[in-house]
């Protein structure tokens, strides 16, 4: 079994901030999961560098797009390691490898005879890269997402026929109720489609960073194509001497924030269609992480979360964690530097931490460090073993939190059978020697069923766990959540 996982590829004009960290860890959560499920897994990330974005944020600097791109593309490429994110690839649309193969699909679909040539005249946002049906725009000409005034596009483009597709979308929603999750997203892609579908430009005539149409090179390809198509061509060329398209297209799953959703569940899906190749399983909408206030994060309020400070204080573990413990993964959700301290003081140090401290000293005390040979606590042994397969449902529905919420219980119910077993106690009576060993028992195949499933959000923490448990002898280890000032 296979299983394909995607970020969103993201724009080089900006610097990296909490907001793509949060969407490449929950990739890298996932993949890890489905690797350990024993799945064979790829998983992409990247950055999009073409379109007018990039070209006038270089301009600005006064440079070339192409130096620009590789400066930024650096910086995305370098946060990586920093979080704990794995990628099997880092695609750059730059790539000329990538570049060959947009060019391949997209005369496909021109061949195929869903492209003609036409004059777009409308409302165009160059900070989304998208042009904006009537629909779609915010009181005194807006763009409603970055609140900046339209511009006035008339130009000469090659139209992809997405009207023809208007059944064939509609069909897929109501045949796959799991293409797009959750079901708020599926509900705002349903409203778009029932508005009527209309042609949207495939190529630009005025923009020169961008792939070449190859039958008309006075043209570009209008960026989304180019940067969509990354999912696709990543696979032919990420092993060099290998093509991996057959392997593990089409993807399992893209994971994307709530404002890129047309592009991924409408017209990503119809252009594969037209260039006659397969469209991916699912599309999972994730929501917005705002500021402490509750408003979108920017720098002018002040209100955002540096990744890199919660990684100075607290680790790279206590930020991957914390995103998916207090943000339900799907929605929208605050999150601030007083939380990040709350939760890695009263779940991490408190209930995680305290629970492989006092299990492992325990151990070391109590049995020189030796796991007893005895059975389990039957009843716990039990609802310990149900845990694999519950975190599995939850990662199938792509609940992140949910998942972790599964794990979080079955790290409150250990501490709580300490303190009703109380091992301390019955390490004094020799009589008790046998009730010892069962508590013992119960907590060391505890503590690994829990370690195992946490891994994936907390890889570097769990492995020092996992160690620690498999070692002969037993021994404590230093504090995983040191307290920290706040
Ligand atoms: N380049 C396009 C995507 C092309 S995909 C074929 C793009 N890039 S972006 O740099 O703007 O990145 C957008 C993505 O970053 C969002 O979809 C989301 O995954 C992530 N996020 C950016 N800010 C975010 C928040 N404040 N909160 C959550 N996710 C955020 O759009």
């Amino acid at each position: 079994m296979t299983f394909y996982v995607t970020t969103p590829i993201y724009y080089v004009n900006a610097q990296p901030h909490l907001g793509h960290a949060y969407t490449s860890i929950a990739a890298d959560v996932i993949a890890r999961h489905h690797r350990r499920r024993g799945e064979d897994t790829f998983f992409l990330t990247g950055t999009d560098e073409h379109g007018e974005p990039v070209a006038d944020a270089a301009r600005a600097q006064g440079i070339e797009p192409r130096e620009w791109a590789d400066i930024n593309a650096a910086k995305f490429k370098a946060l990586l390691p920093a979080i704990g994110v794995e990628p099997d690839f880092f695609i750059r649309t730059t790539d000329a490898e990538h570049k060959r193969r947009v060019q391949d699909v997209l005369q496909r679909v021109h061949d195929n005879g869903h492209v003609y040539k036409g004059i777009y005249e409308g409302w165009y946002c160059p900070r989304c890269a998208d042009f904006k049906t009537e629909a779609e725009i915010a009181d005194g000409n807006r763009c409603p997402i970055h609140e900046i005034e339209l511009t006035r596009e008339r130009e000469e483009n090659w139209f992809f026929r997405l009207s023809a597709f208007q059944e064939r979308i509609e069909r897929l929603f109501a045949d796959r109720a799991d293409f797009v999750r959750p079901a708020r997203a599926r509900n705002e892609a349903q409203a778009f489609i029932a508005q009527g579908l209309q042609d949207i430009s495939l190529s630009r005539g005025r923009l020169e960073w961008g792939v070449q149409v190859p039958w008309d090179e006075g043209h570009v390809f209008y960026v989304w194509f180019d940067a969509l198509l990354n999912y696709y061509t990543a696979l032919g060329y990420a092993r060099p001497g290998e093509d991996l398209t057959a392997r593990y297209w089409p993807a399992q799953l893209h994971l994307v924030g709530k404002e890129i959703l047309k592009f991924h569940t409408i017209y990503w899906p119809a252009m594969l269609w037209a260039a006659g190749l397969e469209i991916p399983e699912h599309v999972f909408v994730h929501g917005f992480l705002q500021g402490s206030d509750g408003r979108k994060m920017s720098k002018s309020l002040g209100n955002g979360l540096d990744p890199f400070e919660v990684l100075e204080r607290f680790g790279v573990d206590a930020l991957r964690f914390y995103l998916f413990r207090d943000v339900s993964f799907g929605a929208d959700g605050n999150v601030g530097m007083d939380s990040v301290a709350a939760r890695y003081e009263s779940e991490l140090a408190n209930e995680y931490g305290n629970l492989v401290s006092r299990t492992l000293a325990m151990i070391a005390r109590y049995r020189d460090g030796l796991l007893p040979d005895a059975s389990p606590e039957p009843e716990l042994e039990r609802w310990l073993s149900g845990l694999a397969g519950e975190v599995a449902g939850a990662f199938d529905a792509v609940d992140l939190s949910g998942a972790l919420e599964l794990i979080w219980q079955r790290v409150r119910r250990l501490n709580r059978y300490v303190e009703e077993s109380k091992p301390w106690e019955l390490a004094r009576e020799p009589a008790h020697s046998a009730a010892l060993e069962t508590a013992l028992a119960t907590l060391h195949l505890g503590l690994s069923a829990v370690t195992v499933e946490l891994a994936p959000y907390m890889p570097g923490t769990c492995a020092l766990v996992s160690a620690a448990l498999q070692a002969t002898p037993i021994e404590p280890i230093p504090p995983l959540f040191p307290k920290r000032d706040r």
